[in-house]
């Protein structure tokens, strides 16, 4: 019998793509999502990259009653990957209360969902290097400080782990991993699932892919006088595809009992870090298009440099990103033209 996974948030950005992997590597999966920042269709991109049709539920996860039916439902699951939360962080200072009520109350409602099965249960944990804020010292380690968080959403990623990592105390049946992603970027290979933003996006990457498609006049490049080598910030972009196979890793490591202690953090990204005018060039080579972009003033709030040491996941999970900034960007820009029928 193959294991039962949870997906919750599993028609969004990483979570589909991390579908398409635990269906390729033989696991059950079941989809949970509202729909609030996705759509039915992606189960559509899904089935046609594997071949096969995913269990979908619509739910709200801050219906704690739906939540309990849902686990009566499915009393055999062997693992949760919780991806579904709200993500935007200039959103999260204004609607703080929405933030904290959607990315804690929904992780609390999971985990007694998970206590009163009183069953063993493998739990994936989507957090982030904004936990880190401004590191001290680069790259960035996981046994780096957790700073002050800079916004309500990078507060609901800090005190999500901590409500973990007390369970795991608590509760000796549960095992859980804090994955803290860097900047996931681009699509799947096969072009049939990728990010969708709703709005004006705030990320780097899909404002450069929705400018060379027409629907911005010019990317404003926040900030050129930072203490980098062209003035512009510095991140780890990584490929969504690497970011999902490592979570299928880390289940694996779970449902195997391999792990060290019950509550487990791993930094996800490339170890390399790219400045925004390395993105908008690399961007322009394999585009083929010229980008129309100018530094503006810096934006509130962001961090100058950030990149991962990812000797931890590379050492522990024997996992490593395999694709460069070109094949995501390429992977990003195909997937742009395909939603704009470009
Ligand atoms: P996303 O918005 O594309 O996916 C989240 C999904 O969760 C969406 O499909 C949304 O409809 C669903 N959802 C939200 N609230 C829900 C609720 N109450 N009940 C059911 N479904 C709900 O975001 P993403 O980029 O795929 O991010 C996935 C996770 O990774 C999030 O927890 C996010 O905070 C975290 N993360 C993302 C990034 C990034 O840059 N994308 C970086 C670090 C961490
Ligand atoms: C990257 C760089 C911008 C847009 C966000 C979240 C963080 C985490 C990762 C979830 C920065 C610059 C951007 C633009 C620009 N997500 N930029 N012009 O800031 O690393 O972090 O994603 O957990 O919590 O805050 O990513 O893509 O917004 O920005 O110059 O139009 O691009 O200033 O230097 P960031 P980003």
């Amino acid at each position: 019998m193959p294991s039962k996974i949870l997906v919750t948030g599993g028609l969004g950005y990483i979570g589909s793509h991390t579908c398409v992997e635990l269906i390729q590597q033989g696991f059950e999966i079941i989809i949970v999502d509202d729909l609030s920042n996705s759509s039915k269709n992606v189960l559509d991109g899904i089935k046609k990259i594997t071949g096969i049709s995913p269990k979908f539920v619509k739910l709200d996860l801050r219906d704690r009653k739906e939540v309990n039916l849902l686990f009566q439902y499915h009393p055999d699951l062997t693992g949760i990957i919780h991806f579904a939360a709200y993500k935007a962080v200039g959103e999260s200072v204004k609607q703080p209360l929405e933030y904290y009520e959607n990315n804690i109350s929904s992780l609390i409602y999971l985990l007694q969902a998970i206590e009163s099965k009183g069953q063993r249960c493998s739990f994936i944990f989507s957090s982030s290097c904004t936990v880190y804020g401004q590191a001290d010292q680069l790259p960035i380690t996981e046994q780096d400080p957790v700073k002050k968080a800079e916004s309500p959403y990078g507060n609901t990623k800090q005190i999500g782990e901590e409500i973990l990592y007390d369970n795991t105390r608590s509760n000796d049946l549960l095992k859980v991993i804090s994955l803290r992603y860097f900047n996931p970027i681009g699509a799947h290979s096969s072009i049939e699932i990728g990010e969708l933003s709703k709005g004006k996006p705030q990320n780097l990457v899909p404002f450069i892919t929705q400018t060379a498609a027409g629907i911005h006049q010019k990317i404003n490049v926040f900030g050129g006088d930072y203490p980098t080598d062209d003035g512009t910030c510095v991140r780890d972009y990584i490929h969504v595809v690497d970011l999902a196979k490592a979570h299928v890793v880390g289940l694996k490591r779970m449902i195997a009992d391999e792990q060290s202690e019950n509550f487990e953090v791993f930094n996800l990204g490339t170890g390399k870090g790219n400045s925004v005018l390395e993105v908008i060039k690399t961007f322009e080579k394999i585009s083929g298009i010229s980008l129309n972009h100018e530094i503006v003033d810096r934006r509130s709030g962001d961090i100058v440099e950030a990149y991962a040491d990812t000797s931890k996941a590379n050492e522990i999970l024997g996992w490593q990103a395999i694709n460069n900034l070109e094949m995501a960007l390429k992977t990003a820009w195909e997937w742009e033209k395909k939603i704009r029928n470009k």
